[in-house]
């Protein structure tokens, strides 16, 4: 997500900003700015674009000074745009603000603002943080800082400069990271190490709730309660290339241990103060829901996946039948779409030719298009009618695992709403399941803590030619996912079965040591499943269970089980698929190819 650089020294704060961004790049971004404070007063520059298009500019247009903040935005609220890149402002420009994260409350706040006589010239909930730091300014930044931060919820790392104090910042943290480099004469604040480490190694995060003071000879942090904090920084030893990936060995590692907050930011946006699902950016109304008699799900790959859950969810709980179709498929097929029929489109990038080309046969057709992607203002985002964005943030490796989990959860939101406008939910199962849906982030943080099972799993596997993976009702989804995981980065030959189809013809393929991945977390099917696992253990298979903690059943027929915490059988893919990802990241790194970049594959595949 964003990349935020602060400095206060004896240098020329535009150079070291533009080279401490330059360093976060890897966390992607759509546009990029900067706001330094000089002779001049307060200058800044900001543009839709590659970080190139700034410093261009720049190169023309120098801003002098020795302090200033800058920023790449990776769009949430608002499309990628100059006005919508950071930094934002006050109204006489006195104040410039950067901003990580998703201000939870900023339309109750800009309510407030707008009441005042504040206007707004984006359409981001950062602006409203610029504003609030006019509206409580009284001459002491720090002190306007508590107060700010008593107004405002959600995730956030802020930087706030003030033309008239050019010899100080200050920085809010809460769930964003942000780190402190230490220099002499000199500090600096960013969104990671990289940012500050061509200058210090001497640095120190900030923890959730903490407000540092920064000036070039000193910084203090403070608490919630606004005490001064002694912080003991630490040295770095990493070299910049291993930083980039946030401590991780590969892009892929990081983002399946990032799946926790994707998931949490995908829904704490989205709930009002009742408890009930807000979505925000689907106008659909009572009446256009009711008129749907179908719904098609249409994506590839992974998404494609996702989508296979969600139809789960979907059909369960607001009994709408639902059909899913690979993108590059469904055009080709005369699909029976109509004005009556909603199309959710899923798409990673926003941008997958094949994905966008069966948008657009969706359309002409009259149907109704919702799209669910991670990347603001994409193609796909802006040919659909209604648009749920999922916050997993930039997603770099080429094996898609953080954007699966949160499309999981943008179904089961979606359904869940869908469920309540049709009546075919009651409000205590509604609550019951936004309840356990909003505590799998927790549960997730906790399962990742430990994956010495996968790494041995990961070791049993490496050098076999083929592998298969097996399940019953949605299970048979996640083992789809976890077998496209595995053959796309390992390059071992892995196949995915319902259960129960093995015996008409598949098991002919199981032979004595063949390794097969069977997921049961349907309590519904366990006796099924285990039925399953004997007719393959008979014909030689070693067979690993991915199933819910307590089945002792499973673990009773399998060689080895991985246990996942037990959840309502219809969220247990969001987890169940986790061990699956771990598995074809070690089986991978234990074989030596690259993680992150697998062969003949591209991130975003924007041919048909
Ligand atoms: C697999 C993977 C691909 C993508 C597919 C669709 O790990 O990443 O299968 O899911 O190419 O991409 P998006 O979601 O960007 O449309």
């Amino acid at each position: 997500m964003c990349g935020i650089v602060g400095y206060v020294g004896h240098s020329n704060a535009q150079q070291v900003i533009i080279s401490g961004l330059e360093k976060l790049e890897y966390r992607g971004y759509d546009s990029a700015g900067i706001a330094v404070i000089g002779k001049n007063g307060m200058e800044s520059a900001k543009f839709k674009g590659r970080l190139s298009v700034l410093d261009n500019y720049l190169k023309d247009h120098p801003l002098e000074g020795n302090i200033g903040i800058g920023h790449t935005r990776w769009a949430t609220h608002g499309v990628p745009s100059d006005e919508n890149a950071h930094p934002h402002f006050n109204q006489d420009k006195t104040i410039a603000v950067i901003h990580n994260g998703i201000i939870e409350n900023y339309l109750e706040l800009k309510a407030m603002l707008l009441e005042k006589g504040y206007q707004f010239r984006s359409q981001t909930d950062t602006e409203v943080v610029a504003h609030l730091f006019d509206l409580y300014y009284d001459g002491d930044l720090l002190k306007t800082a508590f107060k700010v931060e008593s107004e405002i919820r959600g995730t956030y790392a802020i930087l706030a400069i003030h033309q008239d104090s050019p010899h100080e910042f200050v920085a809010l943290r809460c769930e964003a990271p942000l780190v402190i480099g230490y220099g002499k004469g000199e500090n600096f604040v960013a969104s990671d190490i990289p940012a500050v480490l061509e200058y210090t190694r001497d640095v120190a995060f900030l923890e959730n709730g903490e407000i540092a003071h920064v000036t070039a000879d000193n910084v203090v942090v403070y608490n919630t309660k606004h005490e001064v904090v002694r912080k003991q920084p630490f040295t770095v030893e990493w070299t910049l290339d291993a930083a980039t990936k946030g401590g991780y060995d590969h892009f892929m590692l990081k983002e399946i241990h990032e799946q926790p907050q994707g998931i949490r930011d995908t829904i704490n946006t989205r709930m009002d103060a009742k408890g009930y699902i807000k979505l925000d950016d689907i106008k659909l109304t009572k009446e256009d829901i009711a008129k749907f008699d179908k719904i098609y799900v249409v994506a590839c790959g992974t998404a494609f996946h996702a989508g296979c859950v969600g139809k789960y969810a979907i059909e369960k709980l607001a009994r709408i039948p639902v059909m899913c179709d690979i993108a590059s498929e469904f055009r080709y097929q005369d699909p029976f779409v109509d004005d009556k029929t909603l199309v959710i489109v899923v798409s990673q990038s926003g941008e997958t030719a094949d994905t966008l080309a069966a948008l657009r046969e969706a359309k002409r057709k009259g149907a109704r298009i919702l799209s669910i992607t991670n990347v603001v203002g994409s193609s796909i985002a802006r040919e659909s009618d209604d648009v749920f964005y999922t916050w997993a943030g930039p997603e770099v490796a080429v094996a898609s695992t953080k954007a699966y989990t949160t499309q999981l959860v943008a179904f089961y939101m979606i359904a869940l709403n869908l469920a309540l406008a049709k009546n075919t939910i009651n409000e205590k199962h509604y609550f019951e399941l936004i309840d356990q849906l909003k505590q799998t982030a927790d549960i997730l943080e906790e399962m990742l803590k430990d994956d010495s099972r996968e790494k041995e799993v990961a070791g049993l596997i490496k050098d076999k030619a083929a592998l298969f993976y097996l399940g019953r009702g949605v299970d048979m989804q996640t083992a789809k996912e976890m077998a496209l995981k595995l053959k796309e980065i390992s390059y071992i030959y892995a196949e995915s079965f319902a259960a129960g189809e093995l015996k008409h013809g598949p098991i002919a393929l199981i032979e004595n040591g063949t390794p097969v991945i069977a997921v049961s977390t349907q309590s519904a099917m366990v006796e099924k499943m285990v039925s399953n696992i004997q007719e393959v253990k008979a014909r030689g298979a070693y067979v690993i269970g991915i199933g819910c903690e307590g089945d002792s059943l499973l673990a009773s027929v399998c060689d080895k089980v991985i246990y996942i915490p037990r959840v309502d059988d219809l969220l247990t893919p969001l987890l169940s698929v986790v061990p699956g990802q771990l598995i074809a990241y070690h089986t991978t790194c234990m074989k030596g190819f690259d993680v992150d970049k697998p062969r003949n594959l591209a991130k975003s595949v924007t041919v048909e």
